[in-house]
């Protein structure tokens, strides 16, 4: 069994469904209000234990109700807690989701996640050493995604840069990190006054754009490839972004090579988007392989 950790947030998702998306300054009415578990972090670690590997969680959530919903989720899933902490001067994290006409928009409040700190993290080495691979997002401190991306390096660890939610990050940490899957938005932020074409020639094997319903695209050494998503009908494609990152960790950590393990990841991410919430349509080991035949 792989051994993955995810270093990163849990949220609560708290999700209205409306018709129409209120513009500023505008009041509109919604279907429906539902809490569910998410978190980029907590997504990508609940997606690779629910597609077969041994996944720690390391990342903090508040003393509430919210908390407790998270680490019951957790353990519900086989995710391993022993490194979630539940802090007192933070609440839980929450994400703001209006769904509406088949898309998402979110705010986040990152509340206990920013206690995932460097010195947080230093305490979970133990399961970090035993990784096959890590998982990083951006809903924790930037300090802290420097700070693994260094650790990782030292200690000859993949390293996942999920860089999401958008922002600036340091030529070291794009350097140190082994793979890089940005969305396209994400990746001109990243790389500032380069084309696609250039991002992905001077990233080869590393830098995988991901392009929704699109499929995803990277440069195998020799020349630009796109592998294409499938074709399914999207209930919500929330969490469609971890199931992928969740996927192609867990493929790579099994040894399939990064072709294989992206169309992994694309099936994955495409079986996902078929039910409501983050985590609601995120498959199964079985429910892949059934997908498969
Ligand atoms: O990637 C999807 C996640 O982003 C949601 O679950 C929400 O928590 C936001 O952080």
């Amino acid at each position: 069994m792989s051994k993955i950790c995810v270093i990163g947030s849990s949220s609560m998702d708290l999700v209205v469904t409306s018709r129409k998306r209120p513009k500023a300054g505008e009041t509109v009415l919604g279907e429906s209000f539902e809490t569910v578990p998410g978190g980029k972090g907590a997504n990508q670690a609940v997606a690779a234990a629910r597609l077969g590997a041994e996944v720690w969680m390391i990342g903090c959530v508040g003393d509430d109700q919210y908390g407790k919903t998270i680490l019951n989720n957790f353990q519900a899933n086989g995710v391993l807690t022993d490194y979630v902490e539940t802090v007192t001067h933070q609440t839980t994290g929450t994400a703001h989701i209006v769904l509406s006409n088949g898309d998402n928009s979110i705010i986040v409040v990152k509340g206990a996640n920013d206690a995932v700190t460097p010195q947080f993290v230093q305490k979970a080495i133990a399961a970090i050493k035993r990784a096959d691979i890590v998982l990083i997002q951006q809903e924790i401190p930037e300090e802290t995604v420097d700070y693994v991306s260094e650790l990782c390096k030292e200690l000859s660890i993949p390293l996942l840069l999920n860089p999401a939610p958008a922002r600036l990050l340091r030529k070291e940490t794009i350097e140190n990190a082994t793979y890089i899957t940005p969305n396209e938005h994400e990746a001109s932020l990243l790389f500032q006054g380069l084309s696609q074409k250039e991002m992905l020639r001077r990233y080869p094997e590393k830098l995988l754009i991901t392009e929704g319903k699109n499929g995803v695209r990277y440069h195998n050494g020799a020349e630009e490839k796109l592998i294409p998503s499938f074709p399914v009908k999207a209930v919500d494609t929330t969490g469609a972004g971890d199931t992928f990152n969740a996927g192609f960790a867990v493929a790579l950590s099994e040894g399939q090579n990064i072709k294989s393990a992206l169309q992994f990841a694309n099936r994955a991410a495409s079986l996902s988007v078929q039910k409501f919430g983050a985590q609601g349509g995120m498959p199964t080991r079985e429910e892949m392989e059934c997908e498969h035949s």
